[in-house]
């Protein structure tokens, strides 16, 4: 493809149903970047194969072998800052991240959350959903600060919850949407169009008074940050 792509780092712990969407994306030039690593804190993570399989860089940085949070977050971000990323992405990766590490890269981390935020922060999402009785939930995008799951929203996708929906049936339908959502976002910071100013989203250089949101039915193909 033509044109200049984003440098991104994917930080993975597991399956890596996220991180093939990217991959998907940037082989068939619908995601303008250049997936530089994969990284797992995991030796068994799926995703490292998913990698391998499309010919991306991979690094296996296990916590298990550093004394504390503080010495593991130093360590990877000194792994991370030799692919020079445009973008970091946080794609199902099960570690806390301290606050240095977070704000080394502000406005550049990005992490998606199975939650309409800021509702259902922390884990055990779609359970909690269906205790709480609401209609609505999904994934949310958001721009990672130190407090978790609470950075800036960045685009959103709602799914229907239904009355025999279990946790599972629940995850599945957001995991749907979450691998659409997540390219999209990506997508509009790779085109420059989303970026963060003083700790608020801004579209097209515009405040919006709610983070897009997108529905099963959203053709995200054309899906625009101004809409
Ligand atoms: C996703 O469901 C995401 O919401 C959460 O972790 C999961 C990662 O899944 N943050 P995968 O590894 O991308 O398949």
């Amino acid at each position: 493809m033509s044109g200049k792509r984003l440098p991104v780092v994917v930080l993975i712990s597991g399956n890596g149903s996220n991180l093939q969407t990217f991959i998907d994306g940037q082989r068939d030039g619908s995601l303008p970047i250049d997936i530089r690593a994969v990284i797992s804190n995991r030796a068994d993570a799926h995703g490292l194969r998913r990698a391998e399989d499309a010919g991306i860089h991979s690094e296996i940085l296990d916590h298990r072998a550093y004394p504390n949070r503080a010495s593991y977050d130093t360590a990877l971000a000194g792994l991370v800052d030799r692919f020079a990323p445009g973008l970091i992405v946080l794609a199902g990766f099960m570690r806390l991240l301290s606050a240095s590490f977070v704000e080394r890269y502000t406005g550049r981390l990005i992490n998606i959350h199975p939650s309409l935020l800021p509702a259902f922060r922390g884990l055990h999402t779609h359970r909690r959903a269906l205790e709480s009785g609401v209609r609505e939930h999904g994934c949310s995008v958001h721009f990672v600060t130190p407090e978790l799951d609470a950075g800036p929203v960045i685009a959103q996708a709602v799914v229907p919850v239904a009355a025999n929906d279990t946790p599972e049936t629940l995850q599945t339908r957001v995991q749907t949407e979450e691998h659409r959502l997540y390219p999209l976002a990506i997508r509009w910071i790779a085109e420059g169009r989303v970026t963060l100013r003083d700790g608020e989203v801004l579209h097209d250089g515009d405040r919006r008074r709610q983070p897009p949101r997108i529905t099963p039915g959203t053709d995200t193909a054309a899906a625009r940050a101004d809409r």
